[in-house]
């Protein structure tokens, strides 16, 4: 099974990007399951448009992160769609499920998406580390997908150890940069501390870059503007055995 993964897609140039590109990436890496991490198509969140769009372009499941629930229009949306997971470790009372389930080639795959809890702003995520001890005891897929969305690369390296043997595949967003470390771990889950983004090339993270630069210098800028500059795809692909064990991971960056 070949699992194509697509980092935090980023504004409308995102969107197109994906609109354009999605469908003949996954004829390239023969995809049999497609996840994109959509929580910043509006920057701060996702509107219902950009989910439809997105889906539309090819995704099986959208992920994502701690950006998933500020845009108010997705709240219904996400409580009606099944195959769009909320982190787990959010507050239960808020919208949505933290997780999306998939039949793929007569096998159970369930995509779950956690935060982290270092240097990501706030303090009401609970623990991830018991929160998915706590799901695998009880539930009964055949194979386990995560998408942590933490900052730091300690806690990511530490989540992947943690669970490694007991999922298929952990794949870390949030930073939107792509780090150099794909891996197969010891017990044969796969790796990639952050996948990257899909949005402009020349921005900081997806926002324009002169805005951030002034944010920065200390200017007082007010709302995030998305850039418009010209795009970019990033992403990985991770393939697995018949007993969900990772073969290979091979990460890729297309303009
Ligand atoms: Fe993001
Ligand atoms: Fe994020």
């Amino acid at each position: 099974m070949k699992i194509l993964i697509l980092g935090d897609v980023c504004g409308e140039v995102g969107v197109k990007m994906l609109s354009k590109n999605l469908r003949n990436l996954q004829k390239k890496y023969n995809a049999d399951l497609t996840i994109v991490n959509g929580e910043n198509t509006a920057i701060n969140g996702i509107l219902p448009h950009h989910a439809d769009e997105i889906f539309s372009a090819g995704a099986d499941i959208i992920t994502l992160g701690n950006h998933a629930l500020d845009m108010n229009q997705i709240h219904d949306y996400i409580d009606d769609c099944r195959y769009m997971a909320r982190p787990m470790n959010l507050p239960p009372q808020q919208p949505g499920e933290g997780f999306a389930k998939i039949e793929v080639q007569g096998k159970k795959v369930c995509v779950v998406p956690l935060l982290g809890r270092v240097h990501m702003g706030k303090f009401d995520y609970d623990d991830p580390f018991r929160m998915i001890d706590n799901f695998l005891k009880k539930d009964n897929s055949d194979i386990y997908i995560i998408d942590f969305h933490a900052e730091t690369t300690s806690e990511k390296k530490a989540f992947s150890y943690y669970l490694d043997g007991r999922v298929s595949v952990i794949f870390g967003t949030h930073t939107h940069v792509q780090t150099a470390d794909e891996q197969i771990l010891p017990k044969g889950t796969g790796y990639i501390t952050d996948v990257g983004m899909c949005g402009p090339y020349h921005s900081v993270l997806g926002v324009e870059k002169e805005q951030s630069v002034a944010k920065f210098c200390g200017n007082i800028v007010g709302r995030y503007r998305e850039s418009k500059e010209a795009g970019y795809i990033s992403g990985a692909v991770f393939e697995l055995d018949n007993n969900g064990k990772c073969i290979s991971v091979e990460r890729f960056q297309e303009k």
